[in-house]
C-alpha cells in the first residue's frame, strides 16, 4: 500500500533574531492509509509544529512531505491552501468556530472553497452534523451548545469536504472526562466506519488508548512508538 504520509529527514528550525530553534530534527515516518495515530510528547517537543507541516499549513526546512500523494514542498501557499481544501480536515483544542453563525453555517464555510450550489452545500453540512449526531442542534449558535458539542461541530466542518486525512491538536484538551470520551468515541468511528485516516496530538494517555499507533516526539526526534 502506499503511505498516505511520507516524511523522510524532515527538519524544521524557526529562527528568531539570533536564535535558531530546532524544533524538527529529521523526522521519517510512514503511516498508511486507515490508520489511527495518537502523536505525543513533552510541550515544546514540536507535535502541533509536525501537524502544522502535515497539514501544508508550514513549510520545512528541509526533508521530504509527502501527503496523500503529493510533495507538499512543491506546492506554492496557493496550492497548498486548494490541496488542503480537498484533502485534509483540522480539528482544534479550542473548536475555533464562528460565534456569529449556526453550527450548520460554520460547516459550510470550508464548502465554500468547492464548486458546489448553495443546496448542495447544505445538504452536505447536514450530512456531516448528522455524522456527528447534532443533527438537532443546526440551527444553534456556538455559545447556546455544550463544549463537547462545540467540538463535535468542528469535526463535522472538518469532514465537510469529505478529506482523506483528519488532523487534529489536542482535541479532548478543553473538554470534561465525559465529552472527551465521547469525542474519542466519534473519532474511532470515523475511523474504523468511514476509513478516515486520523493523527491526534494529546497529552492525555486516556485518549492515546483510541488509537492503535502512539507516536512519541522528544525535542523534535521521534523516539518511541508503541502499537496496539
Ligand atoms: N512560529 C514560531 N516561531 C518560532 N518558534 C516557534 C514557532 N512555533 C513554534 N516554535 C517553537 O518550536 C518548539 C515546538 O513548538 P510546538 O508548538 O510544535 O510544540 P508542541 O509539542 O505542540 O507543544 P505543546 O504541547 O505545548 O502544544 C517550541 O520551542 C516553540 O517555542
Ligand atoms: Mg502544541
Amino acid at each position: 500500500m502506499t503511505p498516505i504520509v511520507n516524511l523522510k529527514n524532515l527538519t524544521k528550525i524557526y529562527y528568531k533574531g539570533d536564535s535558531e530553534i530546532l524544533t524538527l530534527d529529521h523526522v521519517s515516518l510512514q503511516i498508511e492509509p486507515g490508520e489511527f495515530i495518537a502523536l505525543m510528547g513533552p510541550s515544546g517537543s514540536g507535535k502541533t509544529t509536525l501537524l502544522n507541516l502535515l497539514g501544508g499549513l508550514d513549510t520545512p526546512t528541509d526533508g521530504e512531505v509527502d501527503v496523500c500523494g503529493q510533495d507538499l514542498s512543491v506546492l506554492s501557499s496557493r496550492e497548498l491552501a486548494r490541496w488542503r481544501a480537498d484533502h485534509v480536515g483540522f480539528v482544534f483544542q479550542s473548536f475555533n468556530l464562528l460565534p456569529v453563525l449556526t453550527a450548520r453555517q460554520n460547516v459550510e464555510l470550508p464548502l465554500t472553497l468547492q464548486p458546489l450550489s448553495s443546496q448542495e452545500r447544505r445538504h452536505h453540512a447536514e450530512v456531516a452534523l448528522r455524522i456527528v449526531g447534532l443533527e438537532d442542534r443546526m440551527d444553534h449558535r456556538p455559545s447556546e451548545l455544550s463544549g463537547g458539542q462545540e467540538q463535535r461541530v468542528a469535526i463535522a466542518r472538518a469532514l465537510a469536504c469529505d478529506p482523506q486525512l483528519l488532523l487534529a491538536d489536542e482535541p479532548t484538551g478543553d473538554l470534561d472526562a465525559k465529552s472527551a470520551q465521547d469525542v474519542m468515541e466519534l473519532l474511532k468511528r470515523l475511523n474504523e466506519s468511514l476509513g478516515k485516516t486520523i493523527i491526534i496530538v494529546t497529552h492525555d494517555s486516556h485518549a492515546a488508548e483510541f488509537a492503535r499507533r502512539e507516536l512519541h516526539l522528544e525535542k523534535g526526534v521521534m523516539h518511541m512508538e508503541r502499537k496496539r
